[in-house]
C-alpha cells in the first residue's frame, strides 16, 4: 500500500484540529459492499476523508481524532488466521498506523464506548455526512440528536480543496494514465466494432498502469446521452463518439478527461462546425479560469461564446445576452461546466454540493444548465476543477420545447431537426488554479481536428 510521508497526514489532521479546536472529530472508513450475496463484494473503495486523513486503504477502519489535544485513534481489528487464510497476511494495522503517525490502534468494539465518554462528559461530537450503510452502523445507538458538523464539512471542505504538491503530483500521474487511455481509445475506435470493444482496450489500458476507474465509462455514439454507460452500440461512420473516461491511480486520485471523435477517423464538415464551437469554448474556459474569478461567470462566459456561433450558424436568432439571461443556452448545454476534482472526481461530493461548489449564501440557479453547476465559486490557488463544455442536440427535448413553444422566438427549431442523429461532442480537461492563473495537468492531449484525425488514420 502506497502512502504520503508520515508528516503529512500529521500535518493535515493538527491543522483539522486547531480549525474545530474542541470535542472529539469522526472520520468513518468504508467497509466492504455485497454485490449480490455477502461474500461476493464490489471493488472496495476506501471513505476518500480517510484516506485523505488516514491514508490506510483498507476496509473496517474507523477514527477519531481528539480536537482539544491532537490525539489520533485508529479503530480497526487486526487480521485474525481466519483473514490470513482467505485473503492472505497483509501488512499489521498498528504498522500501516505508525506509517500514518497514529500510535493507538484500538479494537472497534471501543469506539462507540469512547464516543458516549466523551458525550456524557459534555464534550461535542463532529462527523461529516454519511453515504453507507456502515457509516449508519456506527452511529446507531449514539444520542438520536446528533447530526453532521457544520464546522466540520465546512474545515474539510476548506482543506481539501486547496491540493498540496505531493496531491497534485498524484492526480499528475492519474491524468497520464488517463491520457494513455484515450489515445488507446482514438487509435482503437473503428466502423463495423461495437462500443465495448474499445471500452475494453481503455479498461485493458488502464489496468496496465495499476488502475482503477475514477467513474463508470462513458463511451458511445449517443453522446447526447450525459452519463450513458451503455456499450452495445455498433459504431457506424457518420457517427461521433464521446469518450469520457479517467484513472483512479493507487493513491486514489481522479483522472476527468474527455474526448470526441467521429467513429471514422475523419470529421465531416458538419461534425467539424459543432466540434470548433466546443474546443473554442473549452479553451476560452481555460484561458479564463485564475484566483478570484468565479466559475460560474466561465459557465456563462462559454456559453454566451456557444450561443454567439449559434447565432452566426442560424440555428438561434435575437439578443444573445437575452438568451443566456432566459436558459436558451441550456437546451445545448444541460450540465455545468465543470466541477472541483482530487480524491473524488466531484471532489467532496459527499460532503454536500453547495459546500464544496457554492459560497456561502451563493444561490443555486433553477434553470436547465445551471441547476447542474457543481462548482460557482470564487477560484482560489490550489483548487482543481475540470472544464468540460459540450454541445449536445437531445431530440426530445428539443421537441418538448418546440411543442411547449418555449424559447420560440429565439430557438430555430427547423433548423435543428437535421441535428437529431448528431449525438454530442465535449471535451474536458483538468486543470490545477495557480498564483499566475492556470496549469493544465498532465501531458497534453490531443484535442485538434487535424491531431485527432492523424491519431486515427
Ligand atoms: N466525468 C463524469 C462526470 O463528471 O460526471
Amino acid at each position: 500500500m502506497r502512502l504520503f510521508a508520515t508528516n503529512i497526514y500529521e500535518a493535515r489532521r493538527k491543522h483539522l484540529a486547531a480549525n474545530i479546536k474542541s470535542g472529539l472529530i469522526l472520520i468513518m472508513g468504508n467497509g466492504e459492499s455485497a454485490m449480490n450475496y455477502t461474500d461476493n463484494v464490489y471493488p472496495f473503495r476506501q471513505n476518500s476523508n480517510f484516506l485523505y486523513y488516514f491514508g490506510i486503504n483498507a476496509p473496517e477502519l474507523n477514527a477519531l481524532i481528539d480536537a482539544d489535544s491532537g490525539e489520533a485513534v485508529i479503530y480497526g481489528h487486526e487480521l485474525t488466521m481466519d483473514d490470513i487464510i482467505w485473503v492472505g497476511e497483509v501488512e499489521k494495522l498498528s504498522a500501516l498506523a505508525a506509517k500514518v503517525g497514529v500510535s493507538k490502534v484500538k479494537d472497534p468494539a471501543s469506539l462507540k464506548e469512547d464516543i458516549n465518554k466523551a458525550l456524557t462528559a459534555g464534550r461535542l461530537l463532529h462527523y461529516l455526512p454519511t453515504y453507507r450503510i456502515e457509516h449508519h452502523g456506527v452511529l446507531k445507538g449514539l444520542d438520536p440528536q446528533l447530526s453532521p458538523s457544520a464546522s466540520l464539512i465546512t474545515s474539510v471542505v476548506a482543506q481539501r480543496s486547496v491540493k498540496e504538491a505531493v496531491e497534485i503530483e498524484e492526480m499528475t500521474k492519474a491524468v497520464e494514465i488517463t491520457r494513455n487511455m484515450h489515445l488507446q481509445a482514438m487509435k482503437t475506435t473503428k466502423s463495423g466494432k461495437f462500443e465495448y470493444e474499445v471500452v475494453a482496450e481503455i479498461l485493458r489500458q488502464c489496468k496496465s498502469e495499476h488502475a482503477g476507474l475514477s467513474y463508470g465509462i462513458i463511451f458511445s455514439v449517443n453522446g447526447q446521452v450525459l452519463h450513458n454507460h451503455h456499450h452495445e452500440n455498433l459504431m457506424e461512420s457518420g457517427r461521433m463518439i464521446i469518450n469520457d473516461s479517467g484513472a483512479e491511480n493507487d493513491m486514489c486520485y481522479a483522472g476527468d478527461i474527455t474526448r470526441s471523435f467521429p467513429v471514422s477517423g475523419k470529421f465531416t464538415a458538419k461534425q467539424k462546425d459543432i466540434y470548433q464551437i466546443v474546443l473554442e469554448m473549452e479553451k476560452t474556459g481555460i484561458n479564463m479560469v485564475e484566483p478570484g474569478i468565479r466559475y460560474i461567470d466561465v459557465h456563462k462566459a462559454v456559453n454566451k461564446l456557444m450561443l454567439t456561433r449559434f447565432k452566426e450558424m442560424g440555428l438561434v436568432q435575437g439578443d444573445v445576452d437575452a438568451m443566456l439571461e432566459q436558459g436558451v443556452s441550456g437546451l445545448f448545454m444541460p450540465h455545468g461546466l465543470g466541477h472541483m476534482i482530487g480524491l473524488d472526481v466531484h471532489d467532496m461530493e459527499d460532503l454536500g454540493e453547495s459546500y464544496v461548489g457554492y459560497e456561502y449564501g451563493q444561490q443555486r440557479s433553477d434553470k436547465l444548465g445551471l441547476k447542474s453547476l457543481r462548482l460557482a465559486r470564487k477560484l482560489q490557488p490550489g483548487f482543481t476543477l475540470t472544464v468540460e463544455p459540450g454541445i449536445y442536440f437531445i431530440p426530445q427535448l428539443i421537441e418538448k420545447y418546440k411543442s411547449e413553444g418555449k424559447f420560440a422566438d429565439f430557438v430555430n427549431y427547423d433548423a435543428l431537426t437535421s441535428y437529431y442523429d448528431f449525438g454530442g461532442i465535449r471535451v474536458e480537461d483538468n486543470v490545477l488554479i495557480t498564483e499566475e492563473g492556470r496549469q493544465v495537468l498532465g501531458t497534453y492531449i490531443p484535442k485538434e481536428i487535424e491531431e485527432i484525425e492523424a491519431i486515427m488514420a
